[in-house]
């Protein structure tokens, strides 16, 4: 069995993350963990919170609040919203942390030594109007590329190429929108990239070939274009301080590392944060460190993020000349879309990760959100589709189903899972069918094709009604009452199996089927293709109950309340 250490993109401190942020990267790294750690795998599921850079430090500011409370209190808030989507972190880190600081330093410090580092004066963009420099991402202005007009200084979001501020075109000031900028002179680290450009362009001719078209493609696109140096200190009070003993003069002057320097190692910080909290994980480094290949490295992350993590943060890590553990695959997403037009954090526009729990339960996002996963493209979230989906599938299709067998049964039989009769033509056909889908469920979630995995998890679901349809037990009982107790006693082991197997998409649903079964000793992680074929796991006798109801119908009057608080296409427009 291999041992799966998984990443997903750490979400920005500042605010709250909306409903396209969680499908890019926390939510499917949760479904492939919580599959891996059924089918026997260890899984070190790792993520946290970015916690450094000018926008933690400016949201702080506009909060009233001194930094460090501003990043501890936000921490706190976003892992009870995770909590709350049953997002099963091995641990949730944050990357202001003494641990990361720790061994963001050392990165440096190696890359110094081996002759990566260079320090440079140069020359940075000042804003007069708002008194100070201005970090790349304050800076905005039209991408020389593809001409979009809000680009900004780092990156532009339209054609993810990264960008110096200075290849703005009519450059202004994101703060104060004033153009009136003046360039000054200051002394940064720099991260010879150049240098390293080959060897990472060998690491990926060796080891991306497997990676999905959407993360090779960026990756390429990017080492085309040239692996430029870059500077890798800012000018900021928050971040990870550049250590005095290996640049006396830049640490006196307050410099700390960029954000995107320090926010990749946090991967490796917060695992060390999660062994330093208990004995037992001491071994931390053997994920990390000289790991062999029975460990296999997985990142979830949204387009925009892949040049950072397919090249620059493989360079840092090539150029400490340390057998530092680097990505196996690369798990890259499009944008999840609000009525065709972007979620926006900043112009609170979508749906929120907070709102969302207060209005309906995690599974009903969690199955949305993966059966609609922006895989091949761009996908778009609307009311309407979601409140479809959840009618159809979850509550039609899965949960009518449950409350329907267990109900019917213990009106015509009791509480126990009834005894009689023997399994025939169309239960053989039903277990082959149930085998089959399970294969190819089996199949989407090892290649990590989260759309295609739903749609044979609602297939699975659905070969349960057809049978059901088929055998129509409540006519069944009044001419054959054995026929209709193996009807019901075969629905209740899909509902088992359903429970089992559903489990890395719906959690909770999952925990409420599997209970009403009070079989002893259920505690099978997984379904084998025999136990699909026969359904005979929850054997006649088995005691049972009736679960509340899985999931509640969205009702049109519910719609018209969430298009009305939320906004829908036309305030979109
Ligand atoms: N905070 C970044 C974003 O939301 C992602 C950082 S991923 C890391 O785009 F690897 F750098 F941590
Ligand atoms: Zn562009």
């Amino acid at each position: 069995m291999a041992r799966h250490l998984i990443t997903s993109a750490l979400p920005y401190i500042n605010g709250i993350k909306h409903l396209g942020n969680m499908v890019g990267s926390m939510l499917p790294a949760d479904v492939y963990s919580r599959y891996l750690r059924r089918r026997g795998h260890e899984v070190l599921y790792i993520c946290a919170t970015d916690e450094h850079g000018t926008p933690a430090e400016l949201a702080a500011k506009e909060a009233g609040v001194p930094v460090d409370a501003f990043c501890a209190e936000q921490h706190d808030a976003q892992k009870a919203v995770y909590d709350g989507f049953e997002l099963s972190f091995d641990y949730f880190g944050r990357s202001s942390s003494a641990q990361n600081r720790e061994i963001t330093q050392h990165f440096a410090r190696r890359l110094q030594e081996n002759g990566f580092i260079e320090e440079r004066a140069i020359r940075q963009v000042f804003s007069i109007a708002d008194d100070r420099f201005l970090p790349d991402r304050y800076i905005v202005g039209t991408c020389p590329h593809c001409g979009y007009d809000k680009a900004r200084g780092d990156q532009c979001e339209n054609c993810t190429r990264v960008l110096d501020p200075t290849d703005l075109i009519e450059p202004r000031s994101a703060i104060s929108g004033s153009g009136e900028l003046e360039v000054r002179e200051t002394k940064h680290l720099f991260l010879l990239q150049s240098k390293l450009a080959g060897e990472v362009e060998e690491w990926i001719d060796a080891n991306g070939a497997e990676w999905p078209q959407l993360a090779s493609s960026i990756a390429r696109k990017w080492l085309t274009e040239g692996l430029h140096d870059r500077s890798i200190t800012r000018d900021l009070e928050w971040g990870v301080p550049v250590p005095a003993d290996t640049w006396p003069e830049l640490a006196a002057e307050g410099k700390v590392f960029y954000v995107w320097f320090d926010a990749p190692v946090e991967y490796i910080g917060a695992t060390k944060e999660w062994a330093d909290q208990d004995p037992a994980h001491r071994d931390w480094k053997s994920w990390w460190y000289e790991a062999d290949d029975t460990v296999r490295y997985t990142e979830f992350m949204a387009k925009d993020n892949v040049p950072f993590h397919t090249v620059m943060f493989p360079a840092t890590q090539l150029g400490t000349r340390e057998p530092w553990k680097k990505v196996d695959y690369v798990k890259a997403f499009n944008w999840l879309n609000y009525y065709g037009g972007k979620f926006s954090t900043s112009q609170k526009r979508g749906v929120f990760t907070d709102a969302a729990l207060e209005l309906l339960p995690a599974d009903y996002w969690r199955y949305f959100l993966i059966a609609n996963a922006p895989e091949s493209d761009d996908t778009s979230f609307s009311w309407e589709h979601f409140t479809t989906t959840v009618n159809k599938d979850l509550a039609d299709t899965l949960g009518n189903f449950v409350n329907r067998v267990l109900s019917f049964s213990r009106k015509r039989f009791g509480d126990d899972v009834p005894a009689g009769g023997a399994p025939g033509e169309a239960e053989t056909r039903l277990g082959a069918q149930i085998a089959e889908l399970l294969a190819e469920y089996e199949g989407h979630m090892e290649a990590l094709q989260f759309r295609k995995a739903a749609t044979a998890l609602r297939a699975l679901w659905s070969a349960g009604n057809s049978y059901l349809e088929e055998k129509a037990p409540w006519l069944e009982i009044k001419t054959n009452e054995e026929g209709a107790a193996l009807t019901l006693r075969t629905a209740m082991n899909l509902i088992h199996l359903y429970a089992v197997v559903s489990e890395p998409f719906i959690p909770a649903s999952a925990r409420a089927m599997r209970e009403a079964f009070t079989t002893a000793g259920d505690t099978a992680p997984w379904v084998t293709a025999e136990e699909a074929k026969a359904l005979d796991a929850v054997p006649a006798g088995t005691p049972f109950t009736v679960p509340p109801v899985l999931f509640a119908k969205i009702t049109d009057e519910d719609l018209a309340a969430y298009k009305e608080r939320f906004g829908g296409e036309e305030s979109a427009a």
